[in-house]
């Protein structure tokens, strides 16, 4: 029988086919717990899911539901290590405090040793018979997940929820250059003033001086204290903190340059904004669908996002926004987390909002929320305008953001909040360019080669494939700052004058020397 390739070919295709997507084994690590981190880690799991490989998720929200292929590691009590008086939308107004720098490192540092104390993160580092092909780390303000990978000894990638910054960015490659780089703790826009130049330079060499000095060797003994018996377990070494926490294949930004400033990136950082919204954005409830289908005038959806709740706003606030959207001719949907009594006609109250849906429908004319940076992707995604009432870290950065790119109206959260935001209704609602510009933002936000969830699956595989993706790294990772800035020769150059201009004063001295003796003679 004469041996036929046509018959045998889709066999071979088949078994590589079937060996090369037969399915990673990823550990995705996602442990803050908060909404819009929770809304983020989903949508990366999801669509490592939909690609076949097989994911481990360490979450502060399990779900019930059994998933093929999905197990949840739960740190269910790391809820309890947030601190919720930095939220309270009343503390913040009243008492003036400030979500300082300090302030979050402390309760993230908490917060990662909550996580690395869990008994069942435990359990899954120490288990001998657990494998992984890639851990896939939120960045939680320190580089402890690192000690992940090691105890796994497998490549790792960082998630940042934030714009690129010289935080995110001296993980693999080297800090921005602060004198034309917004800095999403500060608020100024490029370009800078003098003033401001000075301002940035100052804050992110404070920054970079208190991590080294004060934060790094904290970050050095919870990593070896909780990474060096596990990997002793093992029969391994522990890779110092300082190497390891360097050591990342790339990172995931959610952030596209439609949404931020069009900054410089090495070829390891990859933007995936908008990777945790759906091609299909699920139907809106039955009722909600009626109140929206028959908003003539249009709808104004007014939420501070998920970890803000509009009713630790003081009363006085309440009534006075209630009375300014009365008087609106547009149905407003107020996500508040209390039934409210005696509500205006055209004002309805949802406990929770099935927010993309509300956005997408074509009656939502206007955004209001805290300035966080998800609203703003989806009002972009959707192409609405927004006002943003910023509360702490980057939302004052995203509204002055927004403002600039002229997609958006910043409202200052005051007493005065209700007649500001009249103000800032009536901007929006009567001058078209701010949907005009909207829309060109929500083109560029659209027309990319694939989508993100393809590109996310893309660059996993990749780093998998190639072990890491060593080849993707950016040499400026291993240089000194002080030979990136030729310091070493500016000090080569001193010492070489200094040795010229001492030659010269020793020939000088001895020339003199000689002629004094000359003339005695
Ligand atoms: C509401 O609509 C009425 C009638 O169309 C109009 O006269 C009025 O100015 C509108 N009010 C606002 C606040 O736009
Ligand atoms: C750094 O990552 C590469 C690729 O994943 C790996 O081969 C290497 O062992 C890692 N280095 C350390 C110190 O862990």
């Amino acid at each position: 029988m004469k041996f036929s390739y046509k018959f045998i070919l889709p066999y071979i295709c088949l078994i590589l086919f079937g060996i090369q997507c037969g399915g990673y084994k990823i550990l995705a690590v996602f442990p803050i717990p908060a909404g819009s981190h929770e809304i983020l880690g989903n949508g990366v799991v999801n669509h490592l899911l939909k690609a076949g490989h097989e994911v481990t998720y360490i979450t502060p929200f399990p779900k019930n539901k059994t998933i093929p292929n999905l197990r949840y590691i739960s740190v269910v009590d790391n809820i309890g290590h947030l601190n919720v008086t930095l939220i309270n939308l009343k503390l913040l107004m009243s008492r003036n405090i400030q979500m300082d720098q300090d302030n979050i490192f402390d309760m993230m540092m908490n917060l990662t040793k909550n996580t690395l104390k869990n008994k069942n993160v435990l359990y899954l580092l120490n288990d001998p018979n657990e494998k992984f092909d890639l851990v896939l780390t939120q960045w939680t303000f320190n580089e402890e997940s690192s000690g992940i990978a090691a105890a796994f000894n497998c490549p790792y990638i960082w998630f940042f929820p934030y714009e690129p910054s010289y935080i995110s960015l001296a993980l693999i490659d080297e800090v921005t250059n602060p004198s034309y780089t917004a800095n999403i703790e500060m608020r100024d826009i490029p370009p800078f003033t003098f003033w401001q130049r000075l301002q940035l330079l100052k804050f992110q060499t404070w920054k970079i001086w208190n991590n080294y000095f004060y934060h790094r060797h904290i970050e050095k003994e919870v990593f070896d204290y909780t990474f060096k018996p596990i990997l002793r377990r093992k029969n391994r070494t522990l890779p110092h903190y300082e190497e390891l926490r360097l050591n990342a294949s790339l990172i995931f930004g959610n952030y596209h340059v439609s949404m931020g400033q069009a900054i410089r990136l090495p070829q390891n950082y990859i933007p995936i904004g908008g990777q945790h919204i759906d091609e299909v954005v699920p139907t809106l409830p039955k009722d909600l669908k009626k109140i929206m289908d028959e908003a003539t005038n249009g709808v104004i959806y007014f939420s501070m996002g998920s970890n803000l709740k509009c009713k630790d706003l003081p009363d006085s606030i309440k009534q006075a926004l209630l009375k300014m959207f009365s008087r609106l001719n547009q149905t407003i949907i107020w996500k508040f987390e209390e039934p409210i009594p005696n509500i205006p006609k055209n004002v309805h109250i949802l406990q929770w909002a099935p927010q993309l849906s509300i956005l997408a429908h074509p009656n939502c004319i206007l955004l209001i929320s805290h300035g966080g940076l998800l609203s703003m992707n989806e009002a972009i995604h959707f192409g609405v305008p927004l006002i943003s009432i910023p509360v702490f870290y980057d939302h004052l950065y995203n509204a002055d953001k927004s403002v600039s790119k002229g997609i958006g109206v910043k409202v200052d959260l005051t007493d005065n909040l209700a007649d500001d935001l009249k103000v800032a209704i009536h901007e929006i609602l009567n001058n078209p360019i701010y949907r005009e510009r909207m829309k060109e933002t929500s083109f560029i936000y659209h027309h990319r080669l694939a989508p993100p969830g393809k590109v996310l699956v893309h660059w996993v595989e990749h780093v998998i494939a190639t072990r890491g993706a060593v080849h993707l790294r950016s040499p400026a990772l291993l240089v000194p700052w002080y030979q990136k800035m030729y310091l070493d020769l500016a000090l080569l150059l001193c010492l070489g004058l200094v040795l010229i201009l001492w030659i010269l004063r020793k020939l000088y001295c001895f020339n003199l020397q000689y002629k004094v003796k000359s003339k005695q003679l």
